[in-house]
Order: C-alpha cells, then sequence, then structure tokens
C-alpha cells in the first residue's frame, strides 16, 4: 500500500528530514535527537494542561493529546514528535476495563493470567479496534497538520513517530492485571499453558498492529514497537514464545510505503515507512530483536552502542542510549556522557540520540534543551 500523497513522507516534508534519513541508514548535516517520554511530566505546560484530566481521558482528547505531543517539540527543538498516547490506549478502545494510576501505571479490573480469563478476553474482535480509533487519526490529523509548519533548523518538517506496546509488553500487564517487577504470571502461562499463550500473544498483536497502522496512516512517519519488559526474558524464550507474535503485529505496517516525486515530477522507488524496536535490559536480546523484521534497534543504557552495533549485525542504525540518571549529574559529567554515546555511535551506519529511558518526571526541562543544542553542535559532520 502506497500511503497517499499528502502524507508527510510521499509530501516530501519529512522524507529527508534528518530522523528519517538516519532511520534510512543514513548520515544528514547532524545526529537528529528526540527523547522517550519527552511529552510528560518533566514539562510545567503538561502538568498545566492535565490538571482534572485523567491519563486515558487526555490520551482520547485530540486536541489534547496533540497540543501535548507538541509541546516538546516547541521546546527543545527536536527533531521528531512522538505521539502522546499509552500503549494500553488500544485495550480502552475495546473496552478492557483498564486505568492509568499516577505513578503505578497500567491497572487492569483483573488479570487474564490462566486459559479461562484468556478466552473472555480474546472473544473480543480486535477488528473493533479500527471503528473506535476516531480520536487516534484524528489527534495525529492535528499534530502533522502544525508539525508541517515547524523547521527546527534542519530544513524539513518535523516527522511524528507513532508508536505502541509489542505484544508481550502487554500481555505481562494483562496477565498480572498490573505493574510488576518480574512479570512472573507472564513467564509462567507462556510455559504452563504455551496454547492459551498464544492465543493471548495473536490477539494482542491484531491489536498492536492495527494501533500502528492507524498511527501511520493518520500521518506517522515511522513506527516504534516498545517491548519494554522484554529484558524479563531468556533468548530462547524470547525466540520461541515472543518474536512471532511481534513480527505478525509488525505485519500490520511492513507493507506501508512511500512514493516521493521531485521537483522534476520524477517519483523515486517507493520505500518503507521505517520500524524501530526498542526494550529495557535487552542486551541478550538484540540480535533476536532485529531479526522479527526492523530497520532500527533502539538501546537501554546498560549495552554500549559499539557493542549493540555488533550484536545486531552490519547495516543497522541504531538509536540510544544515554543514561537517563546523566540528565540530574552536573553538566560536565552531563556533556562528556552524551559525547561518549556519540562516539561509541560511530560503529553504526547512523544514530538517532535518545535516552536509554524514559525522562524521569523530575528532570530539569532545561537540561534536556541543552542536550539537543549540544547533540546539533557535535553531532555535525
Ligand atoms: O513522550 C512520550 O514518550 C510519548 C508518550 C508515551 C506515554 N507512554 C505517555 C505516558 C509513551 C511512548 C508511552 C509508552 C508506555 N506506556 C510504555 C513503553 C515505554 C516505556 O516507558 O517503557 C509503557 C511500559 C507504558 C505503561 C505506562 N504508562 C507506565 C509505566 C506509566 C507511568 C506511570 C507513572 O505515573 O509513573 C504510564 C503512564 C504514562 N504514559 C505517563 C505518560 C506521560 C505518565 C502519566 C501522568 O502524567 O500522570
Amino acid at each position: 500500500v502506497i500511503l497517499s500523497p499528502q502524507h508527510p513522507l510521499s509530501a516530501g516534508l519529512t522524507s529527508d528530514s534528518r530522523l528519517v534519513r538516519a532511520y534510512r541508514g543514513e548520515r544528514a548535516d547532524t545526529t537528529p535527537v528526540w527523547f522517550m517520554r519527552q511529552a510528560g511530566r518533566s514539562l510545567p505546560e503538561y502538568r498545566d494542561l492535565r490538571v482534572g484530566t485523567r491519563m486515558l481521558d487526555a490520551c482520547l482528547d485530540p486536541a489534547m493529546a496533540s497540543e501535548i505531543t507538541l509541546q516538546p517539540v516547541r521546546r527543545h527543538q527536536v527533531d521528531a514528535g512522538i505521539f502522546f498516547s499509552d500503549i494500553v490506549v488500544p485495550l480502552k478502545l475495546v473496552g478492557v476495563d483498564v486505568e492509568i494510576q499516577p505513578g503505578r501505571g497500567p491497572v487492569f479490573g483483573r488479570g487474564y493470567a490462566d486459559a479461562s480469563a484468556v478466552a473472555e478476553l480474546t472473544a473480543i474482535d480486535p477488528a473493533r479496534l479500527d471503528e473506535a480509533s476516531g480520536p487516534i487519526a484524528e489527534a495525529v490529523a492535528q499534530t502533522i497538520a502544525e508539525l508541517a509548519t515547524t523547521d527546527n533548523g534542519s530544513g524539513t518538517a518535523t516527522p511524528l513517530i507513532g508508536f505502541a506496546g509489542a505484544p508481550f509488553t502487554l500481555a505481562a500487564y494483562l496477565t498480572e492485571g498490573g505493574p510488576s517487577k518480574d512479570h512472573l504470571a507472564a513467564r509462567t502461562l507462556m510455559h504452563a499453558d504455551p496454547g492459551a499463550w498464544r492465543a493471548l500473544m495473536e490477539w494482542t498483536a491484531e491489536l498492536t498492529g492495527r494501533f500502528l497502522r492507524t498511527q501511520v496512516l493518520a500521518g506517522a512517519s515511522a513506527a516504534q514497537l516498545f517491548d519494554s519488559w522484554a529484558g524479563a526474558l531468556s533468548l530462547a524464550d524470547y525466540e520461541a514464545h515472543v518474536a512471532p507474535a511481534s513480527a505478525k503485529a509488525l505485519a500490520h505496517v511492513h507493507d506501508l510505503s512511500y512514493e516521493v516525486t521531485d521537483a522534476a515530477g520524477r517519483t523515486q522507488p517507493a520505500r518503507p515507512v521505517p520500524v524501530v524496536h526498542f526494550g529495557v535490559g535487552t542486551g541478550e536480546l538484540l540480535g533476536a530483536m532485529k531479526e522479527v523484521g526492523v530497520d532500527v534497534v533502539g538501546v537501554d543504557y546498560r549495552v554500549p552502542l559499539a557493542v549493540a552495533a555488533e550484536r545486531v549485525g552490519p547495516g543497522v542504525p541504531l538509536q540510544g542510549n544515554l543514561d537517563p540518571a546523566l540528565l540530574a549529574a552536573p553538566w560536565p559529567v552531563l556533556e562528556a556522557a552524551v559525547r561518549e554515546v556519540l562516539r561509541q555511535a560511530e560503529a553504526a551506519p547512523a544514530h538517532v540520540f535518545n535516552l536509554g529511558h524514559g525522562v524521569p518526571p523530575e528532570t530539569d526541562p532545561t537540561v534536556l534543551t541543552r542536550v539537543v543544542e549540544l547533540v546539533h553542535e557535535a553531532g555535525a559532520a
């Protein structure tokens, strides 16, 4: 499927942005940078806007979700917006009883840890998500309309990244009924009842894939799959019980490509919409996470990027991986760490600077702006 000519990629607004070029494996005028959780509690303008609105209600209010997505782009001059939403939004949209508790995370009305609970859950038709996704498509549309007019000095519009939670990370919350440290319920179910596990994973893969596809069709220029908790798994379990479902989810966006027509009226060959795969503590899994069929691998702060480059194999652009803890360190310490990440990244064909996980809520936002400036200056070829 070729994206419509109005899509920011096809229209040539974002196809040569620093971000999309890096995701294609090219180095641009400088290293692109964005931060996981750049939208959120580190910004006073976010905290002001969110007063009196619950998290999931904010995600489903297109004007609010769009405004929150844009706040860090305006403030920090980052090279991408990440769509303000949550990994549990598709579950909420198909009618699953879930809320997000401040300081805790997603909490469900019940856990789905055995075959009968999984059967009840998977009786919900994932196709219902497409009918319920109006607020998502609308929020993306409002966001890209404003992003089309931005330019952080790169000479292109700022791309929007769409995202979804990977099947395992969603299943980790669903089986447990809420956040957990070791994701024991999920790890037990995959062995105790492989049939029920597979049913749960295939169902979440359908939701994840549809959620990603909706965002890309509505105007996102890249998609990131968050398998935040996959680091709890052995490589063998990841490959046998998780990777096939993640690949299935990504199949929903793999057929999406864009064609840019240049000023002379020549249409360039179609290119796929770039896909990124990220997890925490996934040092052992980096090769397998590339193998599920992605263009870019996001790396947490535990593995130096030069080591990650070896693990994912040649030719793979990397994203990451400053330890978020360093955002609270004195500037000279932070500056040295940023430069070290850039140096390590020379081992990869291209690099998108990011943190090794999300921005801590207590982060001073002026520090983030300063990091963006440093990356743009130090990352210039
Ligand atoms: O700026 C961005 O990164 C975009 C928005 C985004 C949110 N959640 C908003 C959010 C993204 C990409 C996510 C993904 C997400 N949600 C993940 C994967 C990424 C990761 O961090 O590993 C996970 C595991 C979740 C589940 C979840 N939702 C958690 C663990 C929490 C934090 C709970 C807390 O209060 O500390 C949430 C809530 C959430 N999602 C917030 C935001 C801005 C905080 C809500 C608030 O402001 O109260």
